[in-house]
């Protein structure tokens, strides 16, 4: 199951998303929490902490900056630009798809 919560500024994106991944997780379900909002900031909510967070933001920006290279798998991209958060979450943030591809993770 995918679950892509949107919304206009403001309105508990972020907040919603958190708690959806806390509980789905807390069920026992495998949960991937994505994060591609131009201000990332879901592992604050799910309880990553600071400082997990802001690395893995640099990665995704070091990426847009084309200084990294893009995710080749999608196994891949959880393993880069993802870190264990709590409730058995994985997060992982990365940027928007512009021109989706065939086989583009
Ligand atoms: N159900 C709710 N009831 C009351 N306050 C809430 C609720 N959900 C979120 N909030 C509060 O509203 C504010 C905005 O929430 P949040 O950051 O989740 O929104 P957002 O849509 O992700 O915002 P942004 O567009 O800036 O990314 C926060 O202070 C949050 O604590
Ligand atoms: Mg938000």
């Amino acid at each position: 199951m995918k679950i892509a919560v949107v919304g206009k500024g403001g309105s508990g994106k972020t907040t919603t998303s958190a708690v959806l991944a806390r509980t789905f997780a807390r069920h026992g379900h495998e949960t991937l929490a994505l994060d591609c909002d131009t201000n990332p900031n879901l592992g604050i909510s799910l309880g990553l902490g600071e400082e997990a967070t802001e690395r893995l933001v640099t990665v995704r920006d070091a990426v847009d900056a084309g200084e990294e290279d893009h995710a080749v798998s999608p196994d891949d991209l959880v393993e880069r630009f993802g870190a264990p958060a709590p409730d058995g979450v994985r997060l992982a943030v990365v940027s928007a798809i512009q021109n989706p591809e065939p086989g583009c993770p």
